[in-house]
């Protein structure tokens, strides 16, 4: 699969020496004054499933705090007649009202897929919600979400897959992060 990749954006060695940093900013903040819940209960990690399962993976490990953790899944519909539009396939299995919640994406592009997630958590009134992302687009953004910890912004607006993120759902193994090559995108 390596030879499908034109250059590696992010090398695995990069992309673990930032999630060490990443989980040691949220284990800092969350120790420091960061938690909300009235009852203590540890943090909440959603990941968004499935590009998001090995930054989760990685992140949780270097997450130095008690935590919880659950599992989303969501389909957004792309190049199809409603833009935008998010449809929940898997929903939570624990109740976050009155928790600390942290959401954990591997990349933020237009940014629907991210706020219909924030509107649906913030409806159940989490104590806290916050979001980390591995990547991020912010340049692609049809809609304004706020974006707390992220890993890398992607320094310009190519099709990258690896480490979770898929073409037509291959690649999610890579270890590191790349732009696939030309012959490999089939036109839809
Ligand atoms: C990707 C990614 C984000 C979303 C970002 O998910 O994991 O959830 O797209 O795009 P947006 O900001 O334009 O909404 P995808 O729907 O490809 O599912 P996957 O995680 O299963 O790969």
């Amino acid at each position: 699969m390596r030879e499908h990749i034109e250059r590696v954006l992010f090398s695995a060695e990069e992309i673990q020496r930032r999630v060490r940093e990443l989980g040691a900013q949220i284990s800092r903040d969350y120790r420091n004054g960061g938690k909300k819940d009235p009852f203590g209960r540890p943090l909440l990690v959603v990941g968004l499933l499935k590009g998001a399962l090995p930054f989760m993976a990685d992140l949780i490990r270097n997450l130095d705090i008690p935590i919880h953790y659950d599992f989303m899944a969501v389909s957004s519909y792309r190049n199809g007649t409603s833009p935008g539009e998010v449809r929940v396939l898997k929903d939570l299995d624990c109740a976050v009202g009155r928790r600390d919640v942290l959401i954990v994406e591997d990349i933020v592009d237009t940014g629907h897929t991210l706020r219909h997630i924030l509107r649906s958590l913030q409806a159940r009134e989490p104590a806290s919600l916050k979001v980390c992302t591995l990547l991020d687009k912010p340049y692609r953004r049809e809609v304004a979400v706020p974006v707390d910890y992220v890993g890398f912004v992607v320094p310009e607006n190519v099709f990258v897959v690896g480490y979770g993120l898929d073409y037509a759902e291959l690649y999610r193994n890579l270890p590191f992060i790349g732009v696939l090559k030309p012959e490999y995108i089939r036109e839809a």
